[in-house]
């Protein structure tokens, strides 16, 4: 309980410049890695989906734009990051069918089988326990439906890998530090990685939770992944 309490405030702290930070430490290419996360998880026209870990919502508005017709709901437990995505849920296309809840992704208040998929950007890291994580997502899906991750991940090219941790824990906080407003919690990020499986033990764990056809798709020479599970 430690963690999640540490990476509530952290994620508060960091709340009012989320998005702004987050474009220009990726220079707006996660845009393009939320979009194949979002096609990946080809969720049915009219569908009821969840975006776990929402943040300011990033993935929830992509689900819209690419289909106006799905029921979408962001779910966080850090307040801050809600308030954001509700105000920008003001000004987004399609706001009328997204709604953000409060609730921790490891106790999701919702019933067996309710959503005709899940997403989840760049969260992955901070929760508790992977596999509990997991498997309370399979829960709330129907059976056949997806679950799709999207997140940071270790490149498998030592060159590369070599590379991008020079990015990661070295530009990272300093551009977090001036642009986000914490250097503390942006050296934190890049930290949490550490401990994170990679992306083949990670595919393994969707399959001890219970996901069918376990795969990923590396994204960005392997320094991202996006993992998809079927319930
Ligand atoms: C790096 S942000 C990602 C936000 C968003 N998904 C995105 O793609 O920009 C991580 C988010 O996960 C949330 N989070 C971490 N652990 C959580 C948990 N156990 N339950 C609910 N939200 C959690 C944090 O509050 C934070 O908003």
């Amino acid at each position: 309980m430690e963690k999640a309490a540490y990476v509530r405030e952290m994620f508060a702290s960091i709340a009012p410049r989320y998005d702004t930070t987050n474009r220009v430490l990726t220079g707006g290419v996660d845009e393009l890695w939320r979009r194949r996360a979002v096609k990946e998880l080809a969720a049915p026209a009219g569908g009821r989906v969840v975006d776990l870990c929402c943040g300011t919502g990033d993935l929830s508005f992509h689900l819209l734009r690419s289909d106006a017709t799905l029921q979408v709901t962001g779910v966080d437990f850090c307040e801050p990051m809600l308030d954001g995505a509700r105000r920008r849920a003001r000004h987004e296309a399609g706001a009328q069918n997204v709604s953000f809840e409060r609730a921790d992704v490891m106790a999701l208040p919702f019933e067996d089988a309710a959503f005709d998929g899940a997403i989840m950007g760049f969260s992955m890291r901070n929760v508790v326990d992977i596999v509990a994580t997991l498997r309370e997502t399979r829960r709330i899906l129907r059976p056949g439906a997806r679950f799709v991750n999207l997140d940071v991940s270790k490149a498998p090219n030592p060159v590369f890998k070599r590379a991008f941790d020079l990015y990661f824990y070295g530009l990272v906080p300093l551009v977090g530090g001036i642009v986000g407003g914490s250097m503390s919690a942006y050296r934190y990020l890049p930290n949490s990685l550490t401990n994170y499986p990679g992306a083949a033990e990670l595919s393994e764990r969707f399959t001890l939770a219970g996901f069918r056809e376990a795969r990923f798709v590396r994204l960005a020479g392997g320094a991202v992944a996006v993992h998809v599970g079927t319930a």
